[in-house]
């Protein structure tokens, strides 16, 4: 079995004092196996908010994973957004904005989603290019079968359920598709402040379940479970949405994403969960 917390939009320079001290004390007191962060971590990717951020994973149970989001390149400097983008994000969060993470039960591949230029007004939309896909894949393909697998980006992959045309990830179609061949059971992401799981629609590209490769995917069938992250720390909050945040426990080949709350005080369960089949399970 595994736990994690996904923890997402901490936007530090715009957080709750409270609610960061009782994140940190929630994730303390039962430690999780693994925390993942899905980005946006600043509001403006200022030194300052860094440092607040850096000092906040710094008191995270370990290990951690993380990806930047929109809010993690800086919107001021443009000589530095264009050529040095991450450089902030690498010295204070994580040297690397795609990491891996594997054990023996579960797999996690990262994507970078941020753009820092885009042919429209609105530079805040995230897309993934048909090289990540590709090495998303290649990463996934060599991992070992019956692990369970998991996707982490900064914007989403599925709209939520009230508003089905809300802007995905660049490419959400075709990546959703190749995370299907190869089993990924959950993938992870924030942005949109709100939180909800869907079940992605199978795989209409993929081949006939007969020609699937037994060392990618086992016999049970291929459910992929999209879950966002509202905001954990921010006091950015949308829709209404207390801050939360999700834990997921994965246990033999299934997935269950419950959603915390900040009620004020502390954290409590939310009514609603999911859970999703892993494809890889054996
Ligand atoms: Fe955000
Ligand atoms: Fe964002």
């Amino acid at each position: 079995m595994r736990r994690i917390a996904h923890i997402s939009d901490l936007h530090f320079g715009r957080t709750d004092p409270a609610v960061v001290e009782g994140l940190v004390e929630e994730l303390n007191r039962e430690p999780p196996d693994l925390v993942i962060a899905s980005g946006d971590f600043t509001m403006r990717a200022r030194r300052s908010e860094y440092a607040e951020a850096q000092a906040f994973m710094a008191r995270l149970p370990r290990p951690w994973l993380a990806v930047p989001g929109n809010h993690d390149i800086s919107p001021f400097h443009l000589w530095q957004r264009f050529f040095h983008p991450f450089r902030r994000y690498r010295r204070y969060i994580a040297p690397e904005t795609e990491p891996v993470f594997q054990d023996d039960e579960i797999a996690v591949v990262c994507l970078n989603t941020v753009r820092t230029w885009a042919p429209e007004t609105d530079w805040s939309q995230g897309k993934i290019t048909r090289a990540q896909i590709r090495r998303t894949e290649a990463r996934l393909a060599v991992l070992p079968p019956g692990l369970f697998r998991i996707v982490v980006a900064h914007h989403p992959f599925m709209p939520p359920p009230w508003d089905e045309e809300a802007r995905l990830v660049g490419r959400a179609d075709e990546a959703l598709a190749a995370f299907q061949r190869h089993g990924v059971g959950l993938t992870l992401a924030g942005h949109l402040h709100r939180g909800y799981a869907r079940f992605a629609a199978p795989n209409p590209d993929g081949p006939p379940r007969a020609e699937l490769n037994r060392s990618e995917v086992s016999t049970h069938p291929t459910r992929l479970l999209a879950v966002q992250a509202g905001s954990a720390t921010s006091t950015r909050l949308r829709g209404n949405e207390p801050n939360a945040y999700n834990r997921i426990t994965i246990a033999d080949g299934t997935a269950t994403v419950q959603v915390r709350l900040w009620t004020g005080q502390g954290w409590c369960d939310a009514a609603e969960s999911g859970s999703a089949r892993c494809a890889s399970a054996e």
